[in-house]
């Protein structure tokens, strides 16, 4: 039997390319498309090196409707679609609203009017806990309100989750989940494929390991007087492989049928919270570094304390984490050193 074809937007992309692998690990046809915008074409080597295929790449915009129409004519057996192709610092959209909104949202709507045509049924979605906005509640569930976000890049998603939704109401053949990720941190445990972050990361874990590794200075971590236990803020990071391994259950309950309606939700958390601190620690513990950091001022913007009730996810997707917070910070360091060289690796 063929394999199923998969289509993957922002296949080369850190949470797209790890779960390439991941599909091509349970016998599915990936098809990777990408306008490299934000990543490059070098990560198939990656994914050859740990799965011994190069998956067929496509480099279109989906900002172009006629090459993505095409993309779906020539492609006719795509059975289903993961969409992660998006623009997603959440600093810059607020300096680039309007590149953000109509990236995001133009490639969406560009998606789902090539599904419709081109009569593919499946979506999967790549949502985020931004949508909650300030948790009214711990550990968050999703029928949690969603709010307008803090962010143009948050409010892309919450507009995204509106559109589905709506369309899937009023068209019965469209199958669709929306995943909500928490953080997802950490690297294939090969090393062979991990998070490439352009410039200054604005994210905690790749900032702690391009410190480590001495291209920054020093870690500086965003307040100490929050109402948490260490007084740092606290959030749900998720192992990206866990997190991909999540994408290929969600695909099967679409491919199976098995949804109790045609657009549902899922958070994609561990389901436990921890603080900036113990992440940093966890981080010396698996590196045997020490870290260079400094407390400074709370980062606008920034909520206390966030984290998932991932039992809908458990028990609908048959899906669980497992993989521990020292697992994240031993992949990350692992992949950044053999990004930069170190130890004797070449990048
Ligand atoms: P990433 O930037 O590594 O991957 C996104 C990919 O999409 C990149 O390869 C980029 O080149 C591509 N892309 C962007 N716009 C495109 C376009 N118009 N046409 C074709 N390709 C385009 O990001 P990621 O961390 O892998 O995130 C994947 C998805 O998950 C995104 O939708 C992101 O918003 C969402 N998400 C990520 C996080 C996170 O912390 N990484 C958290 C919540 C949600
Ligand atoms: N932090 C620091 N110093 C840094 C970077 C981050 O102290 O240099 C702190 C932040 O203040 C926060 C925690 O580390 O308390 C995590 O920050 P990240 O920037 O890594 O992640 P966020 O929780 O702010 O945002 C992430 C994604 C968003 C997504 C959100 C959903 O970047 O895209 O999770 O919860 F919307």
């Amino acid at each position: 039997m063929n394999a199923q074809k998969i289509l993957i937007t922002g296949g080369t992309g850190f949470i797209g390319s790890h779960t390439v692998v991941s599909l091509m690990g349970q016998g599915y046809e990936p098809i990777l498309l990408d306008n490299f915008c934000n990543s490059d074409r070098s990560v198939l080597r990656g994914i050859e090196s740990i799965t011994g295929r190069i998956p067929v790449l496509y480099e279109i915009d989906m900002q172009d409707k006629v090459a993505l129409d095409a993309f779906f004519s020539e492609q006719p057996d795509i059975c289903a679609v993961i969409h992660f192709a998006a623009l997603k610092a959440v600093g810059e959209s607020a300096q680039l609203p309007v590149a953000y909104y109509y990236n995001n949202l133009i490639s969406l709507l560009h998606l789902l009017q090539c599904m419709e045509k081109h009569k593919v049924a499946n979506l999967i979605f790549s949502s985020s806990a931004t949508v909650y906005g300030t948790p009214d509640s711990l550990p968050l569930e999703e029928d949690h309100s969603a709010k307008a976000a803090l962010s143009p890049y948050g409010n892309t998603k919450k507009i995204s989750e509106d559109i589905i939704q709506d369309m899937a109401a009023v068209n019965q053949w469209l199958s669709a989940i929306s995943l909500r990720y928490f953080n997802p941190i950490g690297a294939h445990e090969s090393g062979e494929i991990g998070e490439l972050p352009r410039g200054v990361p604005n994210n905690l874990m790749p900032f702690i390991t391009q410190t480590a590794t001495g291209i920054r200075e020093e870690l500086l971590v965003f307040g100490d007087d929050y109402d948490t236990p260490d007084g740092t803020a606290i959030r749900d990071y998720i192992h990206v492989v866990d997190l991909a391994e999540a994408h290929v259950k969600a695909l099967e309950r679409l491919l199976e049928k098995r949804q109790k309606s045609n657009y549902e939700i899922f958070n994609l958390g561990a389901g436990k919270g921890y603080s900036v601190l113990e992440v940093i620690q966890s981080f010396e513990k698996t590196s045997n570094l020490k870290l260079p950091y400094r407390i400074v001022e709370r980062r606008p913007g920034d909520v206390p304390e966030m984290y998932a009730s991932t039992q809908k996810a458990n028990r609908e997707l048959g899906w669980k984490t497992l993989r521990g917070l020292d697992e994240m910070t031993a992949s990350a360091w692992n992949w950044e050193q053999r990004v930069r060289g170190i130890n004797g690796r070449v990048s």
